[in-house]
């Protein structure tokens, strides 16, 4: 279905923390982008729609498309420098992947230390081709993590003004917790859909709520799962949310999204397409409030059974 937006449709904006980073409601997840096949001028365009619709967050990490992603953003910043000024780049490090352009890597593994993080700092900041990323995230918790020393090289990231604000992902409430005591996060981006839902039930979501500091959310269609799974949950959940929609007269992805963001906790859902279509749904979804038993429904649908 080809929906019809409001003509005035346009992304809010949500500041993660009391002084912390404002982003678009809907932040675009760059992961897949090498995999859009698009050329320079295609991704001035995507990027500048993207902006006017008011979804300026561009979510990255030095690892995207075996480390290529950033570099084929910053070529895209490059031919257009004005777009730098008008987005938050937010990026990731701590992971080390096996790669032909990382040769000295013998083992895929996660590496927390400072000399990394500020080495891979400083690499995503060249990648880019800026001078300050606006949100650098720990992109997993790492067995070998040491709060203070990631604190520490935070800190001085920040102090010498590369980095704006400073934040983790996939970590769970606990580690969370530990690092904030040393260091203000500004968010935890986990992953979270109809088709994962943990972080509701493991604390994950209600610590972040309590700090008031808001989740980022990433894979909020499963990766595509919810689309294409024949497994008879994501079946389910396709069957009542496009009831939902239908309904609603919504696209189904708006309804999905408008699900995420009602969650108190605030959640920012990533988007990973490069239809800017799909964008537009996820937008929407910020005008859309749920019924309660409409809420109810999908997460029945999700879980399987009913709440006791
Ligand atoms: N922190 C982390 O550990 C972590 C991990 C993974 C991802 N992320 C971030 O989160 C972002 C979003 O993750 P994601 O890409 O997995 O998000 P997602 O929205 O769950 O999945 C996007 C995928 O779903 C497909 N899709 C969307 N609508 C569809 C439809 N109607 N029918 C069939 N397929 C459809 C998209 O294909 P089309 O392009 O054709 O729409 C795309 O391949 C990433 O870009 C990245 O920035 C972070």
């Amino acid at each position: 279905m080809t929906a019809s937006f409001p003509a005035d449709l346009h992304c809010p904006r949500i500041a993660t923390r009391e002084g912390g980073p404002e982003l678009s409601r809907i932040v675009a997840g760059m992961w897949r982008m090498n995999e859009w096949g698009m050329s320079v001028e295609e991704r001035i365009a995507f990027i500048e729609r993207c902006i006017e619709l008011g979804v300026t967050s561009f979510d990255h990490a030095d690892i995207y498309g075996d480390y290529g992603v950033e570099g084929v953003f910053g070529e895209t910043l490059r031919a257009q420098p004005a777009l730098r000024d008008r987005m938050q780049l937010v990026s990731k490090c701590g992971i080390k992947l096996i790669s032909q352009k990382r040769p000295q890597h013998g083992i895929q593994h996660y590496d927390t230390t400072a000399a990394h993080i500020i080495a891979s700092c400083e690499e995503s900041l060249r990648q880019l081709g800026t001078d300050h990323l606006d949100l650098l995230l720990i992109h997993r918790p790492d067995p070998l993590m040491d709060f203070d020393e990631i604190a520490e090289a935070f800190t001085r990231l920040q102090q010498a003004g590369k980095v704006r604000h400073v934040g983790v992902s996939n970590f769970t409430r606990h580690q969370f917790e530990c690092l904030n005591r040393r260091v203000p996060l500004a968010t935890n981006q986990v992953e979270f859909s109809p088709v994962y839902t943990a972080p509701m039930f493991d604390e994950t979501f209600d610590g972040m709520q309590d700090l008031r500091i808001a989740p980022m959310v990433w894979s909020p269609l499963g990766g595509g799962r919810l689309f294409t799974s024949n497994d008879a949950r994501a079946l389910e959940v396709r069957r009542v949310i496009q009831e939902i929609a239908d309904s609603l007269q919504q696209p189904f992805g708006s309804v999905l999204f408008a699900w995420i963001m009602q969650l108190p906790s605030r959640p920012i859902p990533l988007t990973g397409s490069g239809r800017f279509e799909a964008i537009r749904e996820a937008v929407a979804g910020t005008r859309i409030q749920l019924e309660r038993g409409d809420w109810f429904r999908i997460l029945r649908a999700a879980r399987g059974h009913e709440v006791a």
